[in-house]
């Protein structure tokens, strides 16, 4: 394949030392990418490397390992910012898409009034459904819900129905991590501001995947994870347009996030450090500034036609499997495949698969609301990465025939 040749995917697969190992006796095949992705040496390494050399705390000692930890601590933010396409102001560290989400949640939630309405889609992952359901609760706040056409499409012409100057917050996921649907974002953008709501995109499965940049997306924040790209657990990134961040409340409050502190009342300090209270994650933000570096060096747009090609051969593959049927749009898709193996539960299905080494996920994949709609209790999911071939898809379709063989469906 011409993109296989572009990215040299054998040699880019050898940057994962994980990837070497074998299970159950057979080389692992880790299609679990969707729920988290395998980490480079260069990650590793740079991780290592903060332990090893310039480990201490950062914005607080005038020492040289302090400075030098503050450096990569700030120069990890100006990374994510170029990467997405914001300004350094506009990058908040968090623990994940999660903990990005409930911070909105939290901090907008305080302007909203009993009455205003929340517009989220019907295939929302828990992060981006409970937060909001919590602080509806609490509010007196009305959710409403996007449908999905007949093809797993973010039904438009019902966006504007429902989206309204009651309307305050639009959130969607950018890329399904059940479906691989993804979002108009930009389309959905206009439709909240030409109603005077914030928009809001979850981009936990968009941002591993494909280039981002959230002015051209004109959205007012944009929520993902490190350890889904490449980077470590633990820390995950808020983008907020910077008028509106310098409006808001912070969401936690303590050392670092303050300019001055008096027994009665107390001040923020500037952007973004007014949303990190505490000792951050310094180590895994040195890790993801390395998974950026590396993921540049690979290129985006590359990653996106590689895993383009990818996604359409595997639909295809499984698709012509009998018994299966592969759920979420049939064209242009993010790189995830939910599907049904007739007579077989998906946990079976996942178990049986590990043991000729292949790793994917089974269950409701934090989306039970989207399951519901779907008429079933979970799926078999195979997310892919750039690091996976089409050698790992045919070995996929070959387990799940042997899986149907053991059931004898
Ligand atoms: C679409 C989507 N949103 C949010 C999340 C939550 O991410 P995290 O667990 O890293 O906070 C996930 C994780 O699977 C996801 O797929």
């Amino acid at each position: 394949m011409i993109f296989q040749q572009t990215l040299h995917v054998e040699q880019l697969k050898s940057d994962f030392p994980i990837l070497a190992q074998q299970v159950h006796g057979k080389p692992l095949v880790y299609l679990d990418n969707g729920a988290t992705t395998q980490k480079p040496r260069r990650v590793i390494e740079a991780m290592n490397t903060y332990y090893h050399e310039y480990n201490a705390n950062v914005h607080r000692g005038l020492y040289n390992l302090s400075a030098q930890a503050t450096h990569a601590y700030e120069e990890s933010h100006r990374k994510v910012a170029e990467f997405i396409g914001a300004s350094f102001e506009e990058v908040i560290f968090t623990k994940g898409t999660t903990e990005s989400l409930n911070l909105l949640a939290y901090s907008l939630g305080n302007t909203l009034q009993p009455g205003d309405e929340i517009v989220l889609t019907q295939l929302e992952h828990h992060s981006n459904i409970v937060p909001w359901q919590q602080l509806a609760k609490r509010k007196g706040l009305v959710l409403k819900y996007i449908k999905l056409t007949p093809d797993f499409h973010i039904d438009l012409a019902h966006a504007r129905e429902i989206v309204t100057p009651r309307t305050k917050i639009v959130s969607v996921a950018h890329a399904s991590n059940v479906l691989g649907t993804i979002a108009p974002v930009k389309e959905l953008a206009r439709i909240a501001h030409d109603n005077g709501a914030l928009f809001i995109v979850d981009g936990a499965q968009s941002v591993p995947h494909m280039p981002i940049n959230v002015r051209e997306i004109d959205c007012d924040f944009f929520a993902f994870s490190g350890h889904k790209m490449y980077g470590p657990t633990g820390i995950g990134v808020l983008y907020g347009k910077r008028h509106l961040l310098e409006r808001m409340d912070p969401f936690l409050f303590g050392g670092d996030m303050i300019r001055e502190v008096h027994f009665t009342h107390s001040t923020w300090n500037d952007l973004p450090w007014k949303f990190e209270a505490g000792t951050p994650n310094i180590a895994e933000a040195v890790g993801l500034a390395a998974a950026i570096d590396y993921l540049t060096g690979v290129g985006m747009r590359h990653v996106q036609e590689y895993e383009a090609d990818l996604t359409a051969y595997a639909h295809q593959k499984l698709s012509s499997l009998k018994g299966i049927t592969v759920l979420g749009p049939k064209g242009a898709r993010g790189s995830v495949l939910s599907f049904t193996i007739d007579g077989i539960h998906p946990h079976d299905a996942s178990t049986l698969l590990d043991r000729e080494g292949i790793a994917v996920r089974g269950g409701h994949h934090c989306a039970m609301p989207l399951m519901g709609l779907l008429g079933i209790t979970g799926t078999v999911r195979a997310s892919l990465s750039f690091y996976n071939t089409h050698e790992d898809i045919d070995k996929l379709a070959a387990a799940i025939i042997k899986a149907q063989e053991v059931f004898g469906v």
